[in-house]
């Protein structure tokens, strides 16, 4: 299995209404494709975290390339995992994340995710705050 960590950046019209559809879409397909993992949006930009087998992650990857709410996706971190961070989430969705930085790392699987996405995702949320 592989993780992939990426970053984009959100079309400037969208509202919560369009990524409650994304996340919905995403729970569906992603329980179909045996594909877990987490996606932030902090006002501006997506940070999402894919887990699962590595030609189905990258297909999802493809497919989400494409998509037009966003725009200028980058791979921030790949690496090949034994277990999952987020193994009972299809697609982990909080709109309030920017409340508490220690919750996206408690939402995990094992209550402590992998220490290197844990900065990248903490640090993520924490420039959300500063605007
Ligand atoms: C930021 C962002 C994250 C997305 N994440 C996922 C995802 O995890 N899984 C997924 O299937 N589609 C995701 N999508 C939606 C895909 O781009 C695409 O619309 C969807 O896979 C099409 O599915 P469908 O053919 O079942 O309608 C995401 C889109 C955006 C903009």
């Amino acid at each position: 299995m592989i993780s992939v960590i990426y970053v984009s950046v959100a079309d400037p019209m969208i509202g919560e209404g369009e990524i409650a559809d994304i996340v919905k879409t995403a729970q569906r397909n992603n329980a179909r494709d045996d594909i877990t993992g987490a996606l932030i949006y902090n006002g501006q930009n997506f940070m999402q975290l894919l887990e699962g087998p590595a030609s189905k992650v990258d297909a999802c990857l493809a497919a989400i390339r494409d998509d037009r709410r966003h725009s200028g996706m980058v791979e921030i971190r790949r690496r090949a995992i034994d277990c999952r961070d987020f193994a009972q989430w299809s697609m982990l969705y909080e709109p309030r994340f920017d409340g508490d930085p220690d919750r996206i790392s408690r939402l995990g699987m094992k209550g402590r995710i992998d220490t290197g996405d844990e900065r990248i995702l903490s640090n993520f949320l924490a420039l959300g705050r500063r605007r």
